[in-house]
């Protein structure tokens, strides 16, 4: 596989916000071919063989991480997971200090996921590397959104034209704000929807239609992307109970009968079963995307890896040894 035919000239991803339809194109076009690979019985390329990739999560994941180091296995790299409570961290060295430090090691890709907004760019200005945004605060997990695309897009065979309703916490979710952008890039309409104590207070300048009814907002949409209630970033409860919320916020099968006929149900994960979604529905293979999405983020990721520091590994391979 090559990204030679690809546009994508940039030394880091670190959000939606700055790409352009051609580039997420590209990675979405290479993602597709990552899938095939992905579901052979072998499934490994020498494409990044002598790289170094390093995930640095300061904050919990399972699907985010794992499918990380997955996708740089795929690629022949070797990939270290920085265990951060094990780490220096925990004695107290900032992040600039631990990057620094990680950096004059020589990886070629860093991926993080830090709990402040702005930390992936922040750290790409200190380092040689590429830099992978894998989630910063409240502002984007830019690989969620390109496997949210590739997962549609294969479902439906496009995104151009889709109707696309985003509900729940969208305050703390950024989730919602690199789907958002992603979206509207690809040509759909996006609507969000929550209470509005989990509504940003500058949604209408997103690119969205915003709604507090769930019903008008899942009318006629091809998509319905439920978002987990975000307790670890509320400061106090922004619900009055979870019964409360999944009465007039949760989507089950009678909610999504006011959606197309066809409409998929999608949630990133983790999930809140009983909560935004009704679990039996979240399970239904015939409508749910949930398990697909999972798949298509080691593609996406792979895809992201391949575009980066592909040049990296086609430069070096010459010099197998000092
Ligand atoms: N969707 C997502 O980012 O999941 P994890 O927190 O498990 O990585």
């Amino acid at each position: 596989m090559t990204a030679t035919n690809y546009s994508f000239a940039k030394p880091h991803f670190l959000g939606i916000a700055g790409l352009n339809r051609p580039e997420v194109e590209s990675l979405l076009e290479l993602a597709d071919r990552y899938i095939e690979l992905n579901r052979r019985t072998v499934k490994i390329s020498d494409k990044l063989r002598g790289l170094t990739q390093i995930n640095l999560f300061f904050e919990p994941s399972t699907r985010t991480q794992s499918s990380f180091e997955i996708a740089g296995k795929r690629l022949g790299m070797d990939v270290i997971n920085m265990m951060v409570q094990t780490s220096s961290v925990s004695k107290g060295e900032t992040l600039i200090d631990t990057a620094v430090t990680l950096n004059a090691m020589h990886p070629d890709v860093l991926v993080v996921r830090h709990s402040a907004s702005g930390a992936a760019e922040l750290l790409s200005q200190k380092v040689d590397c590429a830099v992978i945004n894998a989630g910063d605060g409240q502002h984007e997990h830019p690989t969620q959104a390109l496997l949210d695309a590739l997962a549609i897009r294969r479902a439906l065979g496009r995104m151009d034209g889709l109707r696309i309703a985003i509900c729940g916490d969208i305050a703390h979710s950024r989730v919602a704000r690199s789907n958002v952008a992603l979206m509207n890039l690809l040509g759909a309409e996006v609507r969000l929807c929550g209470p509005p104590t989990l509504l940003p207070s500058d949604a209408d300048r997103w690119g969205a239609e915003v709604f507090h009814n769930m019903d008008e907002a899942v009318t006629g949409c091809d998509v319905v992307m439920m978002l987990r209630l975000q307790n670890e970033r509320m400061d106090s409860a922004a619900i009055p109970s979870a019964r409360e919320y999944f009465r007039f916020y949760g989507l089950d099968r009678a909610r999504l009968a006011k959606a197309g006929k066809q409409a998929l149900v999608m949630h990133p994960g983790p999930m809140n079963r009983g909560v935004e979604i009704d679990s039996e529905l979240a399970d239904d293979p015939q409508v749910s995307l949930i398990t697909g999405q999972v798949e298509m983020g080691v593609a996406a990721r792979m895809a992201v890896l391949d575009m980066l520091v592909s040049d990296r590994a086609d430069s070096d391979r010459a010099g197998d040894a000092p």
